[in-house]
């Protein structure tokens, strides 16, 4: 069985989970959240050491209504805070939480989270759930090129990987979209050279451990060889 160290998920389908049921869109993030606290934690239980969930893209920021952005973080500093059963568990595991993203755009309702979770799970290490927020990976890579020409260093792989977001992260092995659209949507491009892609034609909210460990049985029976025979 292929190593599965790093897992990330396109959590897609909360607005049409919702419209079909007849509720609000917001109503369909929050059952993602809470859909998204079960399987982060099965994965965990799992033993895979690195979890990514794309939260919240460059394009999401810019191009939906702020009252649904705003609905979104306010969800993530519910599942972020202190009295939160998620952020109990994830802190019980040991699991430190990392964001990814530009993060400068937030206010300091939403900073002051992210750093406080940060400073809280600093010395955690079995295991790293990072949040992709404001995220897009054509602004990470400008981002990366940037830093190196700033500060004169030639880019090779090794240097532009310390410029990344996902420094100190593994490359993921497999990215799931649920969904049913089939493309990456500026998620970590760079990083998913040779990962195990995914489609799912289910809705996020209703993603469940049983198809995860479908995926997962998968994934263990392709042969990953990385360019060789
Ligand atoms: C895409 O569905 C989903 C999102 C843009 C948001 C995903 C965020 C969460 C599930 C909550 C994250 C919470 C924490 C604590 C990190 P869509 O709205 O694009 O669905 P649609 O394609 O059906 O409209």
């Amino acid at each position: 069985m292929s190593n599965l160290c790093h897992i990330a998920f396109i959590m897609d389908g909360n607005g049409r989970w919702a419209q079909r049921k007849g509720k609000k869109r917001s109503d369909g993030h929050r059952a993602g959240a809470d859909t998204m606290q079960d399987i982060v934690n099965i994965c965990f239980d799992k033993g895979i050491k690195h979890v990514t969930v794309y939260a919240l893209s460059t394009e999401n920021f810019i191009q939906r209504p702020k009252d649904e952005i705003d609905e979104l973080l306010v969800l993530v500093r519910q599942h972020l805070k202190h009295s939160s059963k998620h952020f109990n568990r994830l802190l019980n595991k040991g699991i430190k939480v990392e964001f990814l993203g530009d993060l400068t755009v937030f206010d300091n309702e939403i900073l002051d989270t992210i750093k406080k979770v940060r400073q809280d799970t600093l010395d955690c290490s079995n295991g790293q759930f990072n949040i992709a927020l404001n995220y897009g990976s054509r602004d990470e890579i400008i981002n990366a090129v940037n830093l190196c020409v700033d500060s004169n260093t030639k880019v090779t792989q090794e240097s532009f990987n310390r410029y990344l977001y996902t420094k100190n992260i593994p490359d993921p092995d497999l990215i799931i979209r649920t969904g049913g659209d089939i493309r990456l949507s500026n998620f970590l491009l760079y990083q998913a050279a040779y990962s195990e892609l995914y489609f799912s034609n289910t809705l996020w909210p209703d993603f469940s451990k049983k198809e995860l460990d479908d995926i997962i049985s998968n994934y263990s029976s392709r042969k990953r060889n990385f360019g060789s025979v």
